[in-house]
Formats: C-alpha cells, sequence, structure tokens
C-alpha cells in the first residue's frame, strides 16, 4: 500500500525542515532521500511523482541531521579517494585532506610491486590501509588502532574490499603491538590541542581520533622517537597546520635534511614525509 508520499513533495518538506539548520539544504534533502530509496541522482530527477514509503524513518534521520549531526554518520557512507567506505560513530570520518597523504606514500614509497611492509598506526575506518592495499598489490599492512570500536569499522570495509589476507588488525597503542620490522610508517593521528574549542558537529566523532595531548603534536612526537629509535626508513604523517616549526625543532639537524613538508587544497602545511 502507497504512504501518499511523492517524492517532490517530501524533497520540499525536508528541505525546509534542513534549511535553517545548514547550508546545502536542499543538496543534503537530496541525499538523504536518495539513500533512502536506495536510487541514484537520474532516478530522483525523473521519478518525482513515485510515493516514498516507510517515511518516519526518513523524517527520523532528517531530525538528526538538524542537530548537526554528520550526513556521513546517518548514512553510514562515506567517500574517500573515490571509493566508496561503510563509517559509523566508532572511528572519524575521513577528510578529503587525508588523500593527499596517499598521494605522499605514492610519491615516496619504492616502486609499486615491491613487497613492503607498511604499519598504520590509527587506522579509524580503515581507509588509509585500504588505499595502500589496493595501490600496492604486493604489500602487507599491520594496522594498529588504541579503539576497538574503530578497529571493528575498520574490519568491515577491509571485508568489503577483500583485502583480509593482506590488511592485519591490532589493539594498541602506537607501535606497542609491532614486534616486526617496519618498511614505511603511516599516520594519520590525532593532532588537535585538549583545550581546542571544536566546531558542535566533532562533538559526534571520537574525541581520542581528534586531541593529540595538551600541546597536540604529542602522539607525533612519540611516533617519531619510535622510529629513530626503530631505524624505521620512512614516514609520512599528517599534521596540524600550526606544527611545522615544533615538528623542526624536535628534529637534529641530521634528520632535518631528510625532511619534506606538504600542503593541503588550503595551501596549509597538513603534512611530511621524514626518510632515515
Ligand atoms: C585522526 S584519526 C585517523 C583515522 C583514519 N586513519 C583516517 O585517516 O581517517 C586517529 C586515529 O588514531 C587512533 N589513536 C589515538 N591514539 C592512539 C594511540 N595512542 N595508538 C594508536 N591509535 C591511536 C584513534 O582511535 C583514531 O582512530
Amino acid at each position: 500500500m502507497s504512504s501518499g508520499y511523492l517524492v517532490k513533495d517530501v524533497l520540499k518538506e525536508i528541505t525546509t525542515a534542513l534549511e535553517p539548520f545548514i547550508e546545502r539544504a536542499s543538496r543534503e534533502a537530496q541525499l538523504l532521500l536518495m539513500y533512502h530509496l536506495s536510487v541514484d541522482e537520474l532516478w530522483l530527477l525523473t521519478n518525482q511523482n513515485s510515493s516514498v514509503e516507510n517515511i518516519e524513518k526518513l523524517f527520523e534521520w532528517v531530525k538528526r541531521r538538524t542537530k548537526n549531526e554528520p550526513l556521513e554518520y546517518i548514512t553510514k557512507r562515506v567517500s574517500f579517494y573515490s571509493e566508496e567506505f561503510y563509517i559509523a560513530k566508532g572511528a572519524l570520518i575521513p577528510r578529503p585532506e587525508t588523500e593527499l597523504l596517499i598521494d605522499e606514500v605514492l610519491k615516496n614509497a619504492p616502486n609499486r610491486d615491491s613487497e613492503i611492509r607498511f604499519v598504520e598506526v590509527g587506522v579509524g575506518s580503515g581507509i588509509i590501509s585500504i588505499m595502500l592495499a589496493k595501490f600496492f598489490p604486493r604489500a602487507k599492512i599491520i594496522a594498529v588502532d588504541i579503539s576497538q570500536d574503530a578497529l571493528n569499522i575498520a574490519k568491515i570495509n577491509i571485508e568489503k574490499f577483500g583485502f583480509e589476507n593482506r590488511i592485519e588488525l591490532r589493539l594498541g597503542s602506537l607501535l606497542e603491538p609491532i614486534h616486526e620490522h617496519i618498511d614505511y610508517l603511516i599516520s594519520n593521528p590525532p593532532y588537535i590541542a585538549d583545550d581546542e574549542k571544536l566546531e558542535s558537529n566533532l562533538s559526534y566523532e571520537p574525541q581520542n581520533a581528534l586531541f593529540g595531548g595538551e600541546i597536540g603534536d604529542e602522539i607525533i612526537k612519540k611516533l617519531l622517537d619510535e622510529l629513530l629509535s626503530r631505524n624505521i626508513n620512512l614516514f609520512t604523517c599528517e599534521m596540524g597546520y600550526d606544527q611545522k616549526d615544533k615538528i623542526q625543532n624536535y628534529l637534529s639537524d641530521k634528520t632535518l635534511k631528510n625532511l619534506d613538508f606538504y600542503k593541503d587544497f588550503s595551501g596549509f602545511d597538513r603534512g611530511f614525509t621524514l626518510r632515515l
């Protein structure tokens, strides 16, 4: 039996409901309805008089969005490097600038066919390790996180992409669960200072994925210590836009020669690669 709600009317109603709260209300209304109906944009445009069922669930999503909950947590999907991943509240929503970290690894890693062992610290939803597995077909990846919730989400994505045999997940802090030799260390660690006031939508994300300590760069510095003590040759890491000087000052002149920073899409310093 039809609910009596037509696509065109639902779109209008949810756009109006979202407008006071978010900027791209009409676009997000389309996205929510597309996810709700499991249809694409073309279908939505050409089926304006079709009926929409299970409307209560859709209105519940809209209500969550008016409270600034990120769209990705509501729809449980996120795109990264042109791929679609599962996402849920236990893991950070991947950010577009992290695609640049992947590009940086592609620039610095030995050739794509090498049997390299990557270690990722802070795997979150798994996006970085999964892209590395795609780009380096003979690589093995060990991915660590301190959060079991994040590991559960990463596992779903790893299975979705069929990389169970090449990406191993381990629970623990930093490199503590790694006893093997590491060819290339990768991380997008939490790097925001504990007392920084953030926008309300960030309160939905796991706080241990965002905050890196009193100054913010503590985890990065711990990873640099590990790198030097374990003789790891390559390290690519994302960082805060204002952390370049702190990282340079932390390293000796000898190491500094092999440090290259990269910028994000807005021209801010966003990360570095260190070759030892
Ligand atoms: C900024 S998120 C990055 C997630 C994912 N790699 C990405 O780029 O979207 C940082 C991740 O580091 C994890 N983390 C925080 N402290 C950690 C630690 N001491 N050891 C390992 N992982 C840690 C958090 O749980 C979170 O999943």
